[in-house]
């Protein structure tokens, strides 16, 4: 380290002018790192706005076509599906429904733009009557018996064309069930990127309301994470790479920015971070009330997210993002 220090030492100088600041700045966000979230029902020309989600839409298959068509063209590469059954029933059987909406937009993004990469949503809340991410035994969500559930519905992504499949349920074990299920069934190069370390947070409000997937009764605590815990995300991380997830995700972004640095300083597989819902509404929120600048801290939040060392971004603000990006004004 040099010894000298003020005067001689002025930090200011490489941030005097934008194009020094440009070149000084360490994080540097792509629209190739980002993954846009699509909600997804049968029908057509359905595009119905999510009240808590404002530039978020309920899309039927062909809509959600035109969208990712848009995402493209602004070079974001990828998308992920979460449905929206027709039914819901106490198994969540319309997750491995071939007829499904997630499977038929999965056909139809596949056979339209076949380099889009395509994940899914893996979880059955959206699908259950009762809400809750596994089946019920008992009065309790029994992890045993909806991993198959879990693998059909895997499998059933996997049929539709799905290039990445993306268990979020949380259940112990639920990798190790959808790789076996998909190398059984001759997907074996299909990838899994896993929901490793998800909390039970209170920021994924708005998703619950356009899937319409709250819980009925009880909440997700005896699945999903404690939010005060970071060394249990690096157990839950080993596990599901020795079960065979190509990539794993920490979940919400902004408040577990600290896992994310942990994770990234002790595994090499890409590291994905979900700017979730709620974390989209309060941007917007307060955007929209005029009591912050919705771009600039959109930038922040997003910058902010690749500097703790996540590959992948999850967000809604994904289409913005990388018009921003592609106009220059990303951070500027
Ligand atoms: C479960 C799932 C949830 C989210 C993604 N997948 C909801 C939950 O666990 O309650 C939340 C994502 C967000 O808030 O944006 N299928």
């Amino acid at each position: 380290m040099d010894s000298a220090g003020f005067p001689t030492v002025r930090m200011r100088r490489l941030r005097r002018t934008a194009g020094l600041r440009a070149m000084a700045r360490e994080t540097r966000v792509s629209a190739s790192q980002l993954i846009a979230p699509l909600f997804v029902r049968k029908g057509k020309n359905v595009r119905e706005e999510i009240s808590s989600l404002p530039g978020v839409f309920r899309t039927s298959p062909d809509t959600a076509l035109r969208e990712a068509e848009e995402f493209r063209k602004l070079g974001i590469p990828s998308v992920i599906l979460s449905g929206i059954p027709e039914r819901k029933d106490e198994e969540g059987t319309e997750a491995w429904d071939d007829e499904a909406a997630v499977q038929q937009t999965a056909r139809l993004l596949k056979k339209e733009i076949p380099d889009l990469v395509v994940m899914t949503d893996v979880c059955l809340d959206e699908y259950t009557s009762h809400g809750h991410c596994g089946v019920i035994r008992n009065g309790e969500v029994d992890n045993d018996a909806t991993l198959p559930l879990l693998a059909k519905a895997a499998l059933s992504h996997a049929r539709a064309g799905a290039d990445v499949v993306a268990p979020s349920d949380m259940m112990d074990g639920r990798v190790a069930a959808i790789r076996a299920a998909l190398d059984d069934h001759r997907f074996a190069e299909r990838a899994i990127l896993a929901y490793s370390a998800k909390t039970a947070s209170a920021f994924y409000g708005p998703f619950r309301e356009a899937a319409d997937s709250a819980p009925k009764f009880g909440d997700r605590r005896g699945y999903q994470m404690d939010a005060g815990n970071s060394r249990e995300a690096m157990r839950e991380i080993e596990l599901d790479l020795q079960e065979g997830a190509d990539a794993v995700m920490v979940k919400p972004a902004l408040p577990c920015l600290d896992t994310i640095a942990k994770a990234r300083a002790r595994f090499d597989c890409p590291i994905a971070a979900y700017n979730v819902s709620g974390e989209y509404a309060m941007v917007k929120a307060a955007g929209r009330n005029g009591w912050i600048d919705e771009k600039r801290v959109t930038c922040e939040v997003l910058t902010s997210i690749v500097r703790a060392g996540a590959d992948w971004i999850l967000t809604y603000h994904a289409k913005e993002a990388a018009a921003w990006l592609a106009d220059g004004t990303f951070l500027a």
